[in-house]
């Protein structure tokens, strides 16, 4: 098994929560730091929460603290969605919140980037500021990270405004640094995360499996899954986990090469990802938008990796 080194970038955040406890099972992911950003919730709860969410998982994984807003622009949250302290009011008990290590999440980034040699993969399922602030700061982070899977965008809609996704929306010009970047972008945006849902029957049956994680899996979903019942959706969207598995196992998805920019500037239009998927004009091909899932195999998966708790 061809194991790679990951750092996971997030704003847990209710879906970020479930990424996590799906990437302690997934061994070929070697899981070297998470990285925590403002976003669905401010910092001072996206880094706790991380704290939090590795105590449900039983899993050692350093914590970092990172940015707290956005590069240029307001800061916003979905706190409408995920709770005012972004687990949907969920107690973790017994977890302990470490003092934030003095490491930043972009230096981090790219310290670890350096020992990987080239190898790293970067997860990153929030506000990309974190690691457009580590492109800033290191010239030469480009040429050390092998590959970023976002959770982000979406070609043909938004579900912040019509035009824009929440991730993008939150940081425009943090994403727009990324896709510029010369890495190698996966955008796992709406258009394929919207397709990977759990109905309530097969959120109830990945909590029947028993363990505190599966428990924790079903109890933390249910505000978000009301949310998403009471829009007329068939169920909750598994957006960070989807991006996750497609790290892993790109072979349940599906998508193509494309040109990717963020729109920065407009007025209506700001944080949409402009893609040529649908265009004769075309970009400068520089990511691969995942627009396909076999959702029976992708909640397949979820349980069977639940399962592993
Ligand atoms: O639009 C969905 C994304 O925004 C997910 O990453 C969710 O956690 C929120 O951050
Ligand atoms: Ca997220």
């Amino acid at each position: 098994m061809n194991r790679y080194p990951v750092i996971i970038d997030c704003d847990p955040g209710v879906d970020d929560a479930i990424a996590i406890l799906l990437a302690k099972q997934l061994p070929m992911l070697d899981v070297k730091a998470i990285t925590a950003v403002a976003g669905n919730v401010g910092l001072e709860h996206t880094y706790p929460n991380s704290h939090k969410i590795l105590h449900v998982a039983e899993w050692d994984v350093p914590v970092y603290a990172g940015a707290e807003k956005p590069i240029v622009g307001e800061k916003i949250t979905a706190a409408s969605i995920h709770g005012a302290d972004g687990l949907g009011g969920m107690d973790v008990p017994g977890a302990v919140i470490k003092p934030a290590p003095e490491a930043l999440a972009w230096d981090v980034i790219y310290e670890e980037a350096k020992k990987a040699e080239g190898e790293l993969v970067l997860i990153a399922v929030g506000p990309l500021t974190n690691v457009a602030v580590a492109l800033a700061k290191y010239s030469e982070l480009p040429k050390l990270i092998k590959r970023i899977v976002i959770m982000g965008g979406g070609a043909t809609y938004g579900n912040t405004t019509p035009a824009a996704e929440f991730n993008i929306f939150a940081d425009p010009e943090a994403a727009e640094m990324v896709f510029q970047s010369g890495i190698p972008v996966y955008m796992v945006g709406l258009d394929v995360t919207m397709q990977c849902f759990l109905t309530p029957e097969e959120v109830e049956e990945v909590g029947a499996l028993g363990s505190k994680q599966a428990k924790f899996f079903r109890d933390v979903l249910q505000n978000v899954l009301a949310f998403s019942l009471s829009l007329g959706l068939p169920g909750v969207a598994l957006h960070d986990p989807a991006a996750v598995l497609y790290a892993v196992e790109p072979e349940l998805f599906s998508g193509e090469e494309a040109g990717v920019h963020v729109e920065c500037k407009g007025k209506i239009t700001r944080g949409k990802t402009v893609t040529d998927l649908y265009s004769d004009a075309q970009f400068e091909k520089n990511a691969y938008v995942v627009t396909g899932v076999d959702r029976t195999a992708f909640v397949k998966r979820v349980k069977e990796l639940m399962a592993q708790y």
